[in-house]
């Protein structure tokens, strides 16, 4: 997970922050499957200005190029690819690695699609899609010269979506339009494809008691019990090959049961994506 853009703190710490953060922490998981478990160490940049408004450029940058060829590793040793983190920019590594990756499932409450250009907060978390997509073109961002968009804008589906800012929309202003790309939003026929799937989970897509210590939750988002349907639904189509669990941060978690109930509740999402029915369990595959 690369550091999180908005905070600048190194995230590599956060992933230790979320093993040691739950009784039950990821210690399931590591029972439940065969895992071969691997930590990245990122480094921070100095001196790293903004590329117009993108934040730490250089720094998420690099972490991702380090993420990507780590995810490349994992899935060319057969193996389903679980990145475990805090800031959703990271997708952009985790997807480029995986690159086989049709259709990529976006489960948030963010379309994540603003572009250096566009975003309003400069945080790279609200970017990654852009930096993805085909269409959108986005290039000369230092740090990220290793970076070829892999994506078309018909290769994702969004779920839990409910927060688009203006420059997501695809009204925007004409004059910006090539900024902008048109939403596609859920298609069901999509995930019908036989093509290895990508899930990119960030637990701001769920309702915010669920997983309170996230950076920035919105109100009226999915249950749990939708969340686990539609992990456990993915898992049942034999192709789910990677998925990653975003904006988990324990440090926003104002008590313990908040950061407790933050990392159970995406532990139970990874377990049904790895298999966990909830009519009784039945071993992963990978
Ligand atoms: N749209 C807002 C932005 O561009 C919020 C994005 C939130 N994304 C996230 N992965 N938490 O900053
Ligand atoms: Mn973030
Ligand atoms: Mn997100
Ligand atoms: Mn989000």
């Amino acid at each position: 997970h690369p550091p999180s853009s908005n905070t600048g703190e190194c995230s590599s710490k956060t992933l230790l922050d979320v093993r040691e953060s739950s009784s039950h922490s990821l210690a399931v998981c590591w029972e439940w499957c065969d895992v071969k478990d691997r930590e990245l160490k990122f480094d921070i940049i100095p001196n790293d200005h903004p590329y117009h408004n993108a934040k730490n450029p250089r720094t998420v940058g690099r972490a991702n190029e380090k993420l990507a060829s780590a995810v490349e590793e994992v899935k060319k040793d057969g193996r389903t690819c679980l990145v475990v983190g805090g800031d959703h920019s990271l997708a952009i590594g985790s997807i480029s690695g995986h690159a086989k990756t049709e259709p990529v499932i976006w489960f948030d409450a963010h379309a994540d699609i603003n572009t250096p250009l566009t975003s309003l907060s400069g945080n790279m978390h609200g970017q990654p899609v852009a930096f993805l997509l085909k269409e959108l073109k986005v290039s000369g961002v230092p740090g990220f010269e290793w970076l070829k968009p892999c994506l078309s804008a018909e290769d994702i589906v969004y779920i839990g979506l409910r927060d688009v800012d203006d420059a997501e929309q695809p009204t925007f202003p004409k004059d910006r339009q090539e900024q902008t790309l048109s939403l596609n939003i859920i298609s069901p026929q999509k995930i019908n494809k036989k093509k290895p799937i990508h899930l990119s989970f960030d637990v701001d897509g769920l309702d915010p008691p669920l997983t309170p210590a996230t950076g920035t939750p919105v109100p009226g988002g999915v249950t749990l019990r939708e969340g686990i349907y539609v992990a456990e639904q993915l898992y049942k189509t034999g192709l789910l090959s990677a998925v990653d669990t975003v904006e988990i941060n324990p440090r926003l978690g104002k008590t313990q049961e908040e950061v407790d109930s933050t990392v159970n509740t995406a532990v139970s999402i990874i377990l049904s994506g790895f298999g966990k029915a909830r009519e009784g369990s039945h071993s992963c595959s990978y």
